[in-house]
C-alpha cells in the first residue's frame, strides 16, 4: 500500500522543523515508518540547487527562482519521495508546492495559475493527502527568526504579510487538504492541534478503506 504523503507549510519562523521532528517520533510510535525530507535541498542534485536560491548574493530574476524550485521538486519527487511513497513509507515534507504559490505567486507578485500549472507538471500530479499551515503572525515568526537570515528571510515585513495572507487563502482554497494551526503558541499547544488533525485523518481514512 501506499505511504501518506504529509506536507508543512508556514513562514520561516513558524515552527516547521520544530513540529516535524516531534510528529515523526508520534508518528513513528503508532507504527508508521517515515521519511523526513525537506524542499528546496531533498535530494542530491537539489542540495545544490538550494545553495543557489537561499544564498546567491547576485540578482535572481523571479521567474529563474521559481524554475529553480520547481526543478528542484521535480528531482525530489522522483527520485525521493515517490520511491519512498512506493515502499509503503510516510513522507514528511518540509516545504512543497503551496510554497512556490505563497512565496512566488502572493508575495512576490507572479501569475498563481502559472505557478499551480508549473507545480503539475513538475510534480507529475503527485498532491500531499494533509498539508498543515503553521499560521504565526509575522512580527513574531521574524522574532523567533532572529539574526541570522538567508535570502528569503532578508524580505521585508510586507512580504511576509503577503505570505502569511497567501497561505490563508490556499487553506480557504482546498479545505480538504490543508489544515491550519495557530503556531503562535507554545511548542507543546502547537503540537496538540497537529496531533488532532493526524488523528483525525487517520480515522478518516480507516473509515474509508
Ligand atoms: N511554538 C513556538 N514557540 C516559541 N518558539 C518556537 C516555537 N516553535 C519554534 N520555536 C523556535 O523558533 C525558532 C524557529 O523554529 P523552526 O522550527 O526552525 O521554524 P521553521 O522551520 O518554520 O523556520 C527555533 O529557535 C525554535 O526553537
Ligand atoms: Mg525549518
Amino acid at each position: 500500500m501506499r505511504g501518506k504523503f504529509i506536507t508543512f507549510e508556514g513562514a520561516d519562523g513558524s515552527g516547521k522543523t520544530t513540529q516535524i521532528e516531534k510528529i515523526k517520533t508520534y508518528l513513528e510510535a503508532k507504527g508508521h515508518e517515515c521519511l523526513l525530507t525537506r524542499e528546496p535541498g531533498g535530494s542530491k542534485l537539489g542540495g545544490k540547487i538550494r545553495e543557489i536560491l537561499l544564498h546567491y548574493d547576485g540578482n535572481v530574476d523571479s521567474l529563474c527562482e521559481l524554475l529553480l524550485y520547481m526543478a528542484d521538486r521535480a528531482q525530489h519527487v522522483q527520485t525521493v519521495i515517490l520511491p519512498a511513497l512506493n515502499e509503503g513509507k510516510t513522507v514528511l515534507c518540509d516545504r512543497y508546492t503551496d510554497s512556490s504559490v505563497a512565496y512566488q505567486g502572493y508575495a512576490r507578485g507572479l501569475d498563481i495559475e502559472r505557478i499551480i500549472k508549473l507545480n503539475e507538471i513538475a510534480t507529475d500530479n503527485i498532491e500531499p493527502d494533509l498539508t498543515i499551515v503553521f499560521d504565526v503572525e509575522t512580527e513574531v515568526a521574524m522574532q523567533r527568526v532572529g539574526e541570522t537570515k538567508d535570502r528569503l528571510e532578508q524580505e521585508g515585513i510586507d512580504f511576509h504579510k503577503k505570505l502569511r495572507y497567501g497561505y490563508l487563502e490556499l487553506a480557504k482554497k482546498f479545505p480538504q487538504r490543508i489544515k491550519v494551526v495557530n503556531s503562535n503558541l507554545g511548542i507543546e499547544e502547537v503540537f496538540e492541534q497537529v496531533k488532532k488533525i493526524l488523528d483525525e485523518k487517520w480515522l478518516e481514512t480507516q473509515i474509508k478503506s
